[in-house]
């Protein structure tokens, strides 16, 4: 099968709804989950007839091999509503193409793509009274394959599950985020798995984020792992510095994630005539721009996060204060990118998906 449509998916519809359960104006992020999901197993060396079914639980052998050696990737991705009701998503072949790169590293089989935009294309259809309309509205859509095979020897599966959930969702952050520059712990390594949206990254994460958030910091900017000089991503998010009107922004390596939101965010500034730096940012220079005045912002970009300013840093023990800013790049980007997405605004690269 190489182009699917729907009647080449399983469905079985929810007999009733959820949704009237559901606090729209009071929403956690990743709490709720709408009515229906999509999988698709890996079995005989090939990806079976997809399915949709009511959101439920599932049973997987103790010994499935996601359990024991995190064999998992996942993405983001949100769905947004216009006032006409029309749905569209962002950028999707680019999460279509990414959970491969990353289920490559995993040593995972690839998706087929259309498998994965026509299922999410049906699961949204039959869950759009869960997309509101209304900036800020969005419902965070999370693919993911996970390593199902029941066995524990140490090598890669011969099952997988490649599934799909949906979650109404708000902004992840609601203020702006205090964060520590890494000193002493590590994301991800030289040859690693850091570029991937592999699960473990963020578990690795876990441990040393709740260190930073007892002392007041809600999350990390990693450094670079051998000198802990330079500065990378934030783990949920890319991170763009602002030195006076110049927007920086470390390269993609094998250590960072390949945002789509860090991308749109580059041409956006490449569209508005904004000055733009993809190079290495050392700590020192961003302590060196904080003390003389000309660091005017921090922010990070990221599908739940979308843009979310960063209002101070720790490092070596001092706490440096960004103070807020009249007519921000953050408050521009964000306004321009949501502007796009819900279909308020020209989409000059075609970024917009309608789903029909
Ligand atoms: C996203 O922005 O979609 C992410 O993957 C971050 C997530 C860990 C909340």
């Amino acid at each position: 099968m190489t182009e699917m449509n729907s009647n080449e998916i399983d469905i079985v519809k929810a007999q009733t709804s959820k949704i009237n359960d559901v606090d729209f104006s009071n929403l956690t992020f990743g709490r709720v989950f709408s009515d229906h999901m999509f999988f698709c197993d890996y079995e005989d060396g090939k990806w079976q007839t997809p399915k949709i079914t009511p959101y439920q639980a599932m049973t997987i052998d103790p010994s499935a091999r996601v359990f024991h050696y995190g064999q998992a990737v996942f993405e983001g991705m949100k769905a947004y509503k216009d006032e006409d009701g029309k749905i569209f998503l962002f950028r999707p072949e680019q999460n279509a193409a990414r959970i491969n790169v990353s289920s490559a590293r995993l040593a995972i089989p690839e998706f087929p793509k259309d498998y994965f935009l026509k299922g999410l294309e049906e699961l949204l259809k039959l869950d759009s009274e869960w997309i509101k309309p209304g900036l800020g509205n969005s419902l965070y859509i999370r693919p993911f394959v996970i390593a199902t095979e029941p066995a524990i020897s140490a090598s890669p599966a011969d099952t997988y599950r490649f599934m799909i959930i949906c979650s109404p969702a708000k902004a992840y952050y609601n203020e702006p985020v205090r964060v520590l520059f890494a000193e002493k712990y590590s994301r991800s390594a030289d040859g690693g798995v850091g570029f991937a949206k592999a699960a473990g990254n963020y578990a690795a994460q876990f441990y040393p984020t709740s260190l930073a958030q007892k002392k007041g910091f809600q999350q990390i900017i990693w450094t670079d792992a051998s000198t802990h000089q330079y500065l990378e991503e934030a783990g949920t998010m890319n991170i763009f510095f602002r030195i006076n009107d110049t927007l920086i922004t470390a390269p993609n390596n094998d250590r960072i994630l390949d945002g789509i939101t860090r991308k749109s965010v580059i041409q956006l500034a490449d569209d508005m005539g904004i000055n733009y730096e993809v190079r290495r940012v050392s700590v020192q220079e961003i302590k060196d721009a904080v003390n003389d005045g000309s660091l005017k912002e921090i922010f990070g970009t990221g599908t739940a996060a979308v843009i979310s300013p960063v209002s101070a840093f720790e490092h070596g023990g001092d706490v440096f204060e960004i103070p807020s800013l009249e007519n921000s790049y953050a408050t521009l980007f964000k306004e321009k990118l949501m502007h796009i997405q819900h279909n308020l605004a020209e989409d000059l690269h075609g970024w917009r998906h309608e789903v029909k």
